[in-house]
């Protein structure tokens, strides 16, 4: 294998099938075809009238139905949302050398990850995918001095300008269990770190026997991704078990729940499984931002939110512990989580 110039280096070479280290075994491939009959749909809510009690609702019913909605009207300026995802094409490009220096062996930080796949050194089967990892531990213009120079205004101005409705979001989550004041410990377990990915998938040469990424639910307390328009993002329906696909839709922002937070709500807030497919017509980007308590925060279910006679679903957890379970194995569904039973 091509090594070192992630699965973008191996798509230019031009091959006509796929190199055997990325073929998942047949019941983790996906035939978007049994999608195309599905009429469900996550939802879409506008956030222009923040403040709105309605909004709110449809905000917390999706948190607990879905796990997952796209918002528009969110704040975030179109233009910044074009610039991200041109700013990760532009890292794509860049020379192979230039962007090994980011790699895992020569990056002068932990904070700042150029790899292929998920795990590779855990997989049995890679995943058809690169990634740039950029962590943010508290103050995010002194973790982005470290970014590639090609795509650093752009990636910090989005982190930036979707702020504010990120606090918002979780304001109105917490507000809806019963969670009026944000205090400094609860603050930092919602949003005390932060990690920004700009995700690339080739084009692949046999998309039906790989994924994009494989099932798993985000670690995240709340997660903000921008995709571009070529789609391929399915999420589990959790009373359906079928798999949905989040249409892109121009200017809009995805959200959903992780781990962090369906762990925080005692279960009331839904992490909910999604996967990526690899598609052999167009290359395609996202850009999530993991919004995470910091990794020495140590997370379990709110007191306010446990109502009497109510039973724990978790214990309390040390989130950097929980992390690492995460990422020392595969992609797994929601396996994650049983660390936290
Ligand atoms: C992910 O969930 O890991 C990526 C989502 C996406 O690329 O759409
Ligand atoms: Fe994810």
């Amino acid at each position: 294998v091509h090594k070192g110039h992630g699965v973008k280096g191996l798509a230019e070479l031009g091959l006509k099938t796929l190199p055997h280290q990325y073929i998942q075994p047949p019941q983790e491939r996906f035939d978007t075809s049994i999608e195309e009959a599905n009429q469900d749909s996550i939802p879409v809510i506008d956030m222009s009238n923040r403040d709105d009690p309605k909004v709110a609702e449809a905000v917390c019913d999706a948190a607990r139905k879905w796990g997952f909605f796209q918002i528009v009207n969110h704040g975030v300026p179109v233009e910044v949302l074009e610039d991200v995802k041109n700013a990760t094409h532009w890292f794509y490009e860049l020379p192979a050398e230039e962007k090994n220096k980011y790699s895992k062996e020569r990056s002068v930080t932990n904070s700042v990850r150029f790899g292929t796949s998920f795990s590779p050194e855990a997989e049995n089967a890679l995943e058809w995918k690169d990634y740039l990892s950029l962590f943010i531990a508290k103050d995010v213009d002194e973790a982005a001095s470290l970014w590639p120079p090609v795509c650093r205004n752009q990636a910090l101005e989005y982190v930036k300008s979707s702020e504010p409705i990120v606090k918002n979001l979780l304001a109105i989550l917490m507000k809806g269990l019963n969670v009026n004041d944000i205090d400094e410990t609860k603050e930092s377990m919602l949003m005390g770190s932060k990690r920004i990915n700009l995700n690339y998938y080739p084009k692949c040469p046999n998309p039906e026997l790989t994924v994009g990424v494989g099932r798993h639910s985000d670690v995240s307390t709340l997660t903000v991704l921008l995709q571009d328009d070529i789609g391929g993002l399915y999420v589990r329906n959790t009373e359906t078990m079928k798999w949905i696909h989040v249409p892109p839709i121009s200017g809009s922002l995805v959200i959903n729940v992780g781990d962090a937070l369906q762990i925080m709500s005692n279960g009331k807030y839904k992490s909910v499984e999604h996967r990526v497919v690899a598609n052999g017509r167009s290359n395609r980007v996202s850009v999530p931002i993991f919004v995470n308590p910091r990794p020495s925060d140590v997370i379990g279910p709110l007191p306010e939110v446990v109502q009497s006679g109510e039973k724990l679903l978790y214990k309390n957890v040390l989130y950097k512990d929980y992390v690492m379970h995460f990422f020392r194995k595969a992609h797994d569904g929601k396996a994650t989580v049983e660390f936290a039973k």
